[in-house]
């Protein structure tokens, strides 16, 4: 008999994770307080907690430090990533959301880990695409170093609804509903997990795929403010100035415009958007990117975002937690400003700690 997994949330992580461990063959039931819904519908105040609308949401090739050996998890994570979204875009181009294109890098003061990316670490690393540009080609003299490179953006909730539809169509049940903590599934009748309403239906392991979720005293958000434009743009541009500040921008594809953001505040909670930021932010992008203002000149603002970046100290948790009295919790939040960069490679690290763990469980 197939093993029952829920999968607590649905978010881009919690998603991912649901379809791999589906095609593993195990049954599963994703239970969410959010779930993926056209963006223009929503909430910005009622779904603030809910992240994965509010992302932009574009790979970056961060590359590892070649001395301290920092990010060389993420970074597998996100080769992982790549190579799943490369697939999805060539078996579903139409509907997942997915657009392929150069990500373009600015850097007014690069640190060792993008000064040593030279195109022989670059090919290394298996960056697609990867070209140094000339100084010829920077915007400003501001900027010291500067590249491109193969890259993917997502419309975010284009590819959530997309990942929801292939769930459901293979088998998978949604529940939306709100839960206290991950254990509390254990006890759930079968029936409200939509599983065969008879007592031999257990839950085998449950995914805590929560973004900020339930109070780990590690996990605080980071506040990213971002302006959606109507104006669209050939390719995603990331710009990191010497004092500290960004500006990018990703065009969502699939007529979502584009978005150009820039900020990221540790702690900050406000929901609402700040003029001044919208104005720096996007006075900064068009001043660095200028083909983005096209024919008519100007950027056409169509909405602010304000999100919160589940961000924890240590990185995002993604390891299991086998709960006395009840089964094994696999965490996967914590994701930070990388969730979707970072998915594909986190839902395989999912599969393999449920397999070993259902594997090694003695009935
Ligand atoms: C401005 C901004 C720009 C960003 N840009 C990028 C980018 O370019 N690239 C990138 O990779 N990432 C980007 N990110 C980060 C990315 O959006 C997040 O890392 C990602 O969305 C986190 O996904 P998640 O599934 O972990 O969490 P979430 O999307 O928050 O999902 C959590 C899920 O858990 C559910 N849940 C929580 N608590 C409960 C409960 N008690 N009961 C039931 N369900 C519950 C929620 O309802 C939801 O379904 C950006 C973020 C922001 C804010
Ligand atoms: C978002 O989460 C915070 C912290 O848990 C909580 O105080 C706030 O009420 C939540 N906001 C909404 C709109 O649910
Ligand atoms: C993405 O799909 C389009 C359309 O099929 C194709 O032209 C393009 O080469 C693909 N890109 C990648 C990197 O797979
Ligand atoms: C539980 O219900 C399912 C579907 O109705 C059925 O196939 C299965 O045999 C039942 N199991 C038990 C132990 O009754
Ligand atoms: C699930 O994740 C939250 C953080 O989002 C954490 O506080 C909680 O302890 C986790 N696990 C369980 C079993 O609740």
């Amino acid at each position: 008999m197939s093993k029952h997994l829920v999968v607590v949330g649905a978010g881009v992580i919690g998603l991912s994770s649901a379809l791999l461990l589906q095609e593993e063959g195990y049954s599963v039931t994703i239970i969410a307080r959010d779930l993926p819904a056209p963006f223009e519908t929503i909430d910005p105040q009622e779904q603030i907690n809910y992240t994965s609308p509010w992302g932009g949401a574009h790979n970056r090739w961060i590359p590892p430090n070649p001395t301290t050996g920092e990010n060389t998890r993420e970074y597998a994570l996100s080769q992982a990533t790549y190579a799943r979204m490369s697939a999805l875009n060539k078996s579903d181009h139409a509907t997942s959301g997915i657009t392929f294109m150069k990500g373009i890098e600015y850097l007014e003061a690069p640190p060792p880990d993008y000064i040593s990316l030279t195109a022989d670490r670059a090919s290394e690393l298996n960056i697609p695409g990867f070209r140094l540009l000339e100084p010829s080609e920077f915007p400003d003299d501001r900027v010291k170093w500067g590249c491109e490179y193969d890259t993917w953006c997502v419309n975010p909730m284009v590819y959530c609804c997309f990942l929801l539809r292939r769930f459901a169509i293979r088998g998978g049940r949604i529940r939306k509903r709100s839960i206290r903590a991950p254990v509390e599934v254990f006890s759930l009748p079968a029936s409200e997990l939509g599983f065969p309403d008879n007592d031999s239906t257990k839950i085998d392991a449950v995914v805590n795929a929560t973004g900020i979720g339930f109070g780990d005293p590690d996990v605080f958000v980071t506040r990213g403010q971002m302006c959606l434009v109507a104006n669209a743009c050939d390719a995603t541009v990331t710009r990191q100035n010497a004092d500290g500040g960004w500006c990018y921008c990703v065009p969502r594809g699939f007529d979502g415009g584009t978005v150009i953001g820039g900020n990221r505040e540790p702690d900050n909670w406000a929901t609402t958007a700040s003029a001044e930021v919208r104005e720096a932010i996007l006075r900064g992008f068009a001043a660095t990117y200028p083909s983005i203002l096209g024919a008519g000149g100007e950027l056409n603002v169509i909405a602010d975002i304000v999100g919160r970046r589940p961000t924890r100290k240590g990185g995002p948790r993604l390891e299991g937690e086998v709960v006395k009295g009840a089964g094994l919790v696999f965490h996967a939040y914590g994701l930070g400003g990388r969730g979707y960069e970072l998915s594909w490679g986190t839902a395989q690290e999912v599969v393999k700690g449920v397999r070993q763990y259902l594997a090694e469980r003695v009935v």
